[in-house]
């Protein structure tokens, strides 16, 4: 990242939640596409551990520190090259908590409460953290903190980047022009995988945490795939076409044509004939020869911690030199600091 100059490339930001293993769901909608554009970009991909307190009642902290090299291991073993590209944890670089108390004073309450991720989180729930509601602000701090041009997500994220070009152009119009407006870059396939055992709902970290069966883990060994790839809901039918497909079996030729990079015709073609059984074991296939060698990555990272450990403070000092530089503009337009 070239903190002084600008980029010529785009500027990127994006971040998982060290909340569990991440899922198949996670790979296609993020990752994956974080890793193919890595050369075109100036890509700032962090963990976003302080995300993770919003459910505290969740949290182990010892789990949740291991969690959060974990999910930074992954991004190394999926592809992501840290030459290229700054990799980080978001609590190191105390700028994204800051910028967050700001923005808080110019979003209004009602905006917050229409987030549908905060909807579905917060329902049926006794008390609620305000931390919960302020989820996106974080986000949005996350975001504009590094002049975001880009933010590849799944689809489920839109709503939270369209909330923080909202808040960054309110903030522009209150206190001059500081922020520029990100915009939210989705995959065309894999935008929303949804669950192998329920494929009406999205693929999820949480209900993954207690229930077998819903996610593929990108660190699943072979028998867990098979046996959740096998078990995955199809219907009755037969014919493997997108257009007559039902959810489940769109799904599982979906995330077929994502991992294998075929065309639809061409996925339709390979299963001309042939019956949910033959797609389900070309799907176990397809997914091990992805997970396998990101695995064997992903395990000699996590034996070297003090080089991902140094790696990651390097990120953060690369991000923290942007994020200053950032807070000095917003300060300056605030009046504080
Ligand atoms: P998180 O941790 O829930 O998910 C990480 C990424 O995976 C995508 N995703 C999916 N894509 C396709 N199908 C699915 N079933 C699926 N489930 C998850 C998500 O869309 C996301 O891209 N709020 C964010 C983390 C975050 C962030 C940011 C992202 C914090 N700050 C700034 C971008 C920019 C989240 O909870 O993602």
């Amino acid at each position: 990242m070239n903190a002084t100059t600008g980029a010529a490339r785009p500027r990127v930001f994006s971040g998982v939640q060290p909340t569990s293993v991440l899922h198949l769901g996670n790979y296609v909608g993020a990752l994956q596409q974080w890793v193919k554009q890595q050369h075109e970009r100036d890509s700032v991909f962090c963990v976003v551990d302080l995300h993770a307190l919003t459910v505290p009642e969740a949290v182990d902290p010892a789990r949740l520190r291991e969690q959060t090299r974990s999910v930074a291991a992954l991004y190394l073993a999926v592809g992501i090259e840290p030459e290229r590209n700054v990799i980080f944890v978001q609590s190191a670089v105390r700028e994204h908590t800051e910028l967050t108390w700001l923005l808080n004073c110019v979003t209004p309450l009602g905006w917050l409460y229409r987030m549908t991720q905060f909807k579905s989180k917060s329902e049926g729930r006794e008390s609620v953290g305000a931390g919960l509601l302020d989820y996106p602000v974080l986000m949005a701090s996350d975001i504009l903190l590094y002049d975001t041009e880009l933010v590849p997500v799944g689809d489920d994220q839109v709503q939270h980047i369209e909330l923080t070009r909202d808040i960054a152009l309110r903030f522009n119009v209150l206190f001059g022009d500081v922020f520029k407006l990100p915009k939210a870059q989705v995959p065309t396939l894999g935008a929303r995988v949804m669950g192998m055992d329920d494929p009406t709902v999205k693929m999820s970290k949480s209900i993954a945490a207690h229930r077998p069966g819903h996610a593929i883990n990108l660190l699943d060994d072979a028998k867990t795939v098979k046996k959740t790839v096998m078990a995955a809901v199809t219907d009755s039918g037969r014919e493997l076409r997108f257009e007559h497909a039902s959810p489940g079996v769109r799904n599982l030729l979906a995330v077929y044509q994502v991992l294998t990079e075929k065309g639809m015709q061409e996925v339709e073609a390979e299963f001309e004939g042939a019956g949910y059984g033959h797609l389900k074991k070309a799907l176990v296939e397809a997914v091990m020869a992805t997970l396998e060698p990101i695995q064997a990555r992903y395990r000699e990272y996590m034996d070297d911690r003090a080089g991902l450990d140094a790696l990651l403070a390097s990120g953060a000092d690369r991000a923290r030199e942007v994020a200053a530089g950032t807070m000095r503009r917003v300060r300056a337009a605030m009046g504080v600091g």
